[in-house]
């Protein structure tokens, strides 16, 4: 696997901010309700953000009941409560977090001039003073304010800095910076943390965040470019979520600075081995599927296809792969079996069901698997085991039945009188008793293999009509770590029964090499 590149002495913190369960919950058809938000929480802080952003209070009394319900019973993180530069929302923000162990009020103002003119159609001199009164109003409460000027990126340059140094005078202490409507590109974005940090007087003092959505699909870019011009919290959401095109996707960032640390020398205190589970957390209680093909967390973000791929992957796996699935907690490496997989991917999977083919076998199951791929986009390994089973009649079964006898009756003892002939044309016969005269037969004939193979499934259908019916009988039967299904067809249901069991056995004792 690619090398994670050892964390040099001076690389500096990355504060993860977390908005999934406040911007995260504004994804159209993203509601979650008082449970589930506590279960996102919990989950978040497992894997250790240092900020859960958990609502905006003041949107609704079920809003404040999860947020309060958070701050009280998860620990750990910073709990943070979104608020409008008014009283109301600042009261009613506290009032939900003011039992968290670090509480911290985040309050926000748009800031360019088309929020400022056609939004909230004020003064921007009068907005500035609304801002800065709104922190210092929250700061009577909380030590900790959180101050964003909505849609910063298109906002008047002079304005932005005369503004975020009047609300760090007032006790600001993290200053985040939003691309509200994803309009920025990153070395512009980057160039304009660098410009706050160069020009806003007392920036030095606080956390500079940022805050991207993703509406030309940069939000990850331009996080990362911040953080190389001094952003030092990214405001982020599990799998991407978020008003419109979503934010920045917390998964991506974390692992992309994890990756190319060589970049990047920064880290995070992220429990990555819980990425995974929260990213499936997240879509199961929101209903927001994952993209296959997004990128960390997707189905196929670890999948490879291309006959050519799986053949550098079975090598070594570097080759296509520069994400090890288990950094994040997720599985290993799939193959998925196309028309395209090559032998040596068919070979791999057969070889990890248990079967050892030769050279000719191979290419027996090889034309079959390729005829079968055409017609099928996908060939599961059930489908590969199925093909060999087919296909594979060269081989002898076992054992076949040689002789039955059964008995049964109301007043007698259900027996059965098994005699089955091996592949080298010996026989072996034994006698059992059993609840009924198929389970005697059964009996019998795990005492002649000495296995105890046990019968998950019975069904038993009539395949021709009238009295002499022929009926056929299908079982699963497991054994050990393998599940498998034999056929039997017989006018004689008994009969029926035990080919079946046959069938099912000689397919186990294949599988299991016993030939
Ligand atoms: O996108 C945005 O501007 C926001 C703010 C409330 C930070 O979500
Ligand atoms: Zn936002």
């Amino acid at each position: 696997m690619s090398e994670i590149i050892a964390r040099p002495e001076s690389a500096e913190k990355i504060f993860i901010f977390d908005s999934t369960l406040r911007d995260g919950e504004q994804t159209p058809g993203a509601r979650l309700n008082y449970e589930e938000k506590i279960e996102v929480a919990r989950q978040l802080a497992r894997l250790n953000v240092d900020v859960i952003e958990a609502g905006f209070p003041v949107s609704s009394p079920g809003e404040k009941k999860a947020v309060q319900a958070i701050s009280r019973q998860v620990e750990g993180p910073v709990i943070c409560a979104l608020a409008r530069t008014v009283q109301k929302d600042i009261d009613e923000a506290w009032e939900a977090v003011k039992e968290a162990k670090r509480p911290r009020l985040h309050v926000f103002l748009g800031a360019s001039d088309i929020h400022m003119e056609h939004k909230l159609k004020k003064d921007p001199s009068l907005l500035l003073e609304q801002g800065v009164d709104a922190v210092k109003y929250a700061k009577k409460f909380c030590s900790d304010v959180e101050y964003s000027p909505e849609d910063a990126t298109r906002a008047r340059e002079e304005y932005l800095y005369e503004l975020i140094e009047a609300v760090i005078k007032a006790g600001a202490t993290v200053i985040n910076i939003p691309d509200t409507v994803g309009y920025a590109v990153p070395e512009e974005f980057g160039a304009m943390i660098r410009g706050l940090r160069e020009n806003v007087s007392g920036i030095d003092k606080v956390t500079l965040s940022v805050h991207c959505h993703n509406d030309l699909g940069l939000a990850v870019a331009n996080s990362l470019e911040a953080i190389k011009n001094g952003a030092r919290q990214i405001e982020c959401n599990i799998n991407g979520i978020g008003e419109r095109a979503g934010n920045a996707a917390l998964e991506e960032i974390a692992v992309a600075l994890r990756i190319r640390g060589n970049h990047f020398p920064y880290y995070t205190d992220l429990n990555f081995s819980e990425i995974y589970r929260t990213s499936r957390l997240v879509s199961k209680l929101t209903r927001i599927s994952i993209p296959s093909n997004k990128a960390v967390v997707g189905l196929n973000a670890f999948a490879h296809s291309s006959g050519i791929h799986q053949d550098g992957i079975l090598k070594n796996k570097e080759t296509y792969e520069i994400i090890d699935a288990e950094l994040i907690g997720g599985k290993a490496a799939q193959m998925c079996l196309t028309a395209r997989s090559g032998r040596h991917a068919v070979l791999d999977q057969l070889n990890k069901l248990g079967f050892s083919l030769d050279r000719e076998q191979l290419e027996k199951i090889y034309d079959h698997f390729v005829n079968l791929a055409d017609k099928k986009k996908e060939v599961y390994p059930e489908d590969l085991e199925a093909l060999v089973l087919d296909h594979l009649s060269f081989t002898e079964p076992r054992y076949k039945l040689d002789y039955m006898q059964t008995i049964s009756g109301s007043k007698s003892i259900p027996a059965a009188v098994i005699r089955l002939r091996r592949d080298d044309d010996s026989t072996v016969e034994e006698v059992a008793i059993g609840s009924g005269p198929i389970d005697a037969a059964y009996n019998a004939i795990n005492k002649i293999t000495g296995l105890s193979i046990s019968l998950e499934n019975y069904r038993i259908n009539a395949v021709t009509q009238g009295r002499d019916a022929l009926g056929e009988v299908q079982v699963q039967m497991s054994y050990q770590d393998r599940t498998i299904k034999g056929r039997g067809t017989s006018t004689d249901i008994i009969e029926a029964s035990v080919k079946a069991y046959l069938n099912g056995l000689n397919k186990l004792l294949k599988l299991n090499g016993y030939q």
